[in-house]
């Protein structure tokens, strides 16, 4: 009996089987009711007393040794597709739930292929900057407001290690080292000392667009600002540019988009002017390119920065700010059918 157990415990380690159909084959002829394993459980009753013990055991590790091999195999075809049921092709897909993107992903990614098209590049800088990039190369005078701690969270004081408050910060680091022309755009997470409500947040988003070369006139910055108004909220918007004040820029302007939300009829959220403000813009401040070591007699350029947060919600109507840091599935998932 011993010899017989241990033959079938070699013949059952090398069991093959290529389907399963095979392998049912092989269930039966080891493992049903009338099978060779079983046979041998029936046989046990005739096993001398003193030798039970020792070929009960070798029989229970016989039978454990076939149930796992056949086990391996069955699953072994179920993985690789073998399987009736992964043969079925009416059989309903995985139902595999696809992540979304953030709508300022989305919104972001928007901004960059409109302007990729007419030339630009990207690039990115650090959030954690220093005086001389966020404020001094850019003209800051050494008592404007934006260098107090009201409006900008310091790291470290003397010398001064700070969030950026605004992209602009990147055209600094970037005219420092690089030649013209440059044609370029700076996407970025930017901070201010604010209170958080639904209209505003301690950090915010902003693309910078930063163009120098020879002859770069306010006429160039303001045919690519109409192009790309009229890529990103359709033909039909307008817009308007009013003076404005930015110590790296002069002249400054603030652009004006015809509210798309009530097509410039008049809304809550252009407060009935039907006039919403998406950047500043303006020529660069000859002081900046010379801070940055770029020839103001030979070169000229222009720049404009513009919010994320408020392009999103002029074209998803987001009403709370605070909603793009939450994390809240039940608000990103609506975003899915914006890809
Ligand atoms: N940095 C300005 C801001 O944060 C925007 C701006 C960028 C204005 C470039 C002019 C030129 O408000």
């Amino acid at each position: 009996m011993k010899n017989k157990i241990n033959q079938l415990l070699e013949e059952v380690k090398n069991i093959t089987a290529s389907n399963l159909d095979d392998l049912e084959a092989l269930r039966i002829k080891y493992l049903s009711k009338k099978g060779q394993i079983s046979e041998l459980f029936n046989d046990f009753r005739n096993v001398a007393n003193e030798e039970k013990r020792e070929v009960g055991q070798l029989l229970n590790e016989l039978k454990n040794a076939a149930q796992d091999k056949l086990n391996d195999l069955k699953e072994s075809f179920i993985n690789s597709g073998e399987s009736d049921q992964k043969n079925d092709l009416t059989r309903s897909s995985d139902p595999i739930k696809l992540g979304t993107r953030h709508p300022l992903s989305l919104v972001k990614h928007e901004i960059i292929e409109i302007f990729s098209r007419i030339g630009f590049t990207i690039a990115e800088g650090p959030e954690i900057e220093d005086d001389w990039h966020v404020f001094g190369a850019l003209n800051f005078p050494p008592e404007h407001p934006a260098r107090d701690m009201q409006d900008t969270f310091f790291i470290e004081q003397n010398p001064d290690v700070l969030l950026r408050t605004h992209t602009s910060s990147v055209q600094s680091r970037i005219m420092a080292h690089k030649k013209p022309p440059i044609r370029m755009l700076f996407p970025g997470r930017v901070y201010r000392n604010e209170a958080i409500s639904y209209r505003a947040h301690c950090f915010f988003h902003q693309v910078e667009g930063l163009y120098i070369d020879k002859n770069v006139s306010f006429a160039d910055l303001k045919q690519a600002l109409m192009y790309f108004a009229k890529e990103m909220f359709g033909e039909n918007t307008e817009i308007r540019l009013r003076p404005s004040y930015f110590p790296f820029t002069e002249p400054s302007a603030e652009m004006d988009i015809s509210c798309n939300i009530c097509g410039g009829k008049g809304c809550p959220f252009c407060k009935h002017t039907g006039w919403v403000e998406i950047l500043g813009c303006g020529m660069v401040d000859p002081n900046v390119l010379e801070n940055c070591g770029i020839d103001s007699k030979v070169y000229s350029g222009y720049a404009f920065g513009m919010g994320v947060e408020r392009i999103t919600n002029l074209k998803f109507q987001v009403k709370d700010l605070r909603l793009f840091s939450e994390n809240d599935v039940r608000f990103l998932q609506q975003f899915e059918s914006a890809h």
